[in-house]
């Protein structure tokens, strides 16, 4: 007789031998096609998450998944020592689609963290005149960009840097849309560079004032700062563009890239920058085995050029309108903000970020059908695939309602 696995045995699974740092929500996911997840009961889900942004183009999007079939069988691997024949053609094509002079791949959205940094160092030394460790980077309260030592270092979020001290030097933190603290800042003739996500996603989908990227580029700009924009999550036409800072017109210094820049096939991540900056590192002063290997090269490519073949900027800018005017109708009490920008949303929760309302209405939408999952206790972020349909997307706001109203009605 054949065992039959259930959702239970593979969570019990983890438990036992995997580290206890996630907390998911209790659902097990067997299969992926366009907008919906399937678990291993077989039921079926609307993703309203997207791998955090990753699976802009729908899971197993074919041409992505076509391009990493025919390149797996050809060459995956050589490192850095010896020249591939794609990564050249990658970062050609990589170069010319976002106008700039350079890319530096990387693999994780964090190491392209890592990366900026290093790079607004190295510039601050090289061509700023900063005398030598002296450098310092500008973050704003609420940043995310993941888990590496560097990373917590600029995080206010106990449980991100809590335990795991001591700190990267070298950070100030101001607060995040208040240009006069960054003009402030700014002021320290040792700082290098201002790093910021255009709209902070894990800090609750935080959407700053019109103006405070494109003005914050001057300020950085009249001070001889580099301005680092975080792309990781805002990036790839999720907000409605290609990247987020394209909706005031603004060119950030250095680009951090990741997430969707595979479609969610692996991770895949990169740097983009002028010359002027990127040509300070130097043969050996930084890298990675698996950066620009050719296979995350040949999916790069595809995933972005599904971006483009499918209009998927304009589909998610078109379908976040909808979605946020269909979520703020909703007669309830219960969501006390609605936010967003493309397709990158949330709803906050009344009641605040210590109640249990944010993780339970993520259960129940859960149960029916739909895959959301709380940060910061009260705020749900609203992301699905970019390749939904606007019916698939009135079927998602009809199972959204019905949800809240149960909720706020059973309370
Ligand atoms: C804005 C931003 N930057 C960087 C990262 C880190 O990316 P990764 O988890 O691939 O290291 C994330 C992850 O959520 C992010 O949202």
């Amino acid at each position: 007789m054949q065992e039959v696995l259930t959702s239970q045995y593979y969570m019990d699974l983890e438990d036992r031998y995997g580290a206890h740092n996630y907390h998911p929500l209790p659902v097990v996911l067997a299969r992926g096609e366009g907008v919906f997840v399937w678990d291993v009961e077989g039921k079926r889900y609307y993703d309203f998450l997207s791998a955090y942004s990753a699976v802009n183009q729908g899971h197993c999007h074919p041409r992505i998944v076509g391009a990493l079939k025919d390149q797996a069988e050809v060459l995956t691997l050589t490192s850095r020592a010896f020249y591939n024949n794609i990564l050249g053609e990658y970062e050609k094509y990589i170069t010319a689609l976002l106008g700039y002079d350079k890319v530096l791949p990387m693999n994780t959205g964090v190491e392209g963290g890592e990366t900026a940094i290093k790079l607004a160092r190295k510039w601050g030394y090289m061509k700023k005149g900063i005398p030598e460790n002296q450098a310092k980077i500008i973050f704003v309260e609420g940043n995310f960009w993941g888990r590496t030592l560097a990373a917590i270092s600029s995080s206010q979020d106990p449980s991100s840097y809590k335990g795991f001290g001591p700190y990267m030097p070298g950070y100030e933190v101001i607060p995040y849309n208040d240009l006069d603290a960054l003009a402030e800042a700014v002021k320290d003739p040792n700082v290098a560079a201002f790093m910021v996500e255009p709209i902070q996603g894990e800090a609750g989908v935080v959407v700053p004032d019109e103006g405070y990227l494109s003005k914050g580029y001057e300020i950085c700009k009249a001070a001889n700062v580099l301005y680092i924009a975080d792309e990781v999550q805002t990036g790839l036409s999720r907000t409605g563009k290609m990247l987020c800072c394209d909706h005031e017109n603004m060119k950030p210094d250095i680009l951090i890239l990741g997430k969707a820049l595979s479609g969610g096939i692996f991770p895949v991540s990169a740097v983009l920058c002028d010359d002027e900056v990127m040509l300070n590192i130097k043969p050996g002063e930084h890298g990675s085995t698996y950066g620009g290997n050719p296979l995350a090269c040949k999916v790069a490519m595809a995933a972005l050029q599904v971006l483009v073949d499918e209009n998927l900027s304009e589909r998610a800018e078109y379908l976040g309108q909808i979605l946020r005017k269909e979520l703020a109708a909703i007669p309830t009490k219960l969501i006390k903000t609605v936010r967003g920008k493309g397709l990158l949303n949330a709803i906050v929760i009344a009641g605040g970020e210590d109640q249990p309302d944010g993780w339970n209405i993520c259960m129940k939408l859960r149960d029916n059908g739909l895959l959301a999952k709380p940060t910061h206790g009260n705020k749900i972020r609203f992301a699905p695939p970019l390749t939904m349909t606007e019916e698939q997307l009135m079927e998602c706001v009809d199972i959204i309602r019905k949800t809240i109203l149960e909720y706020e009605a059973a309370m």
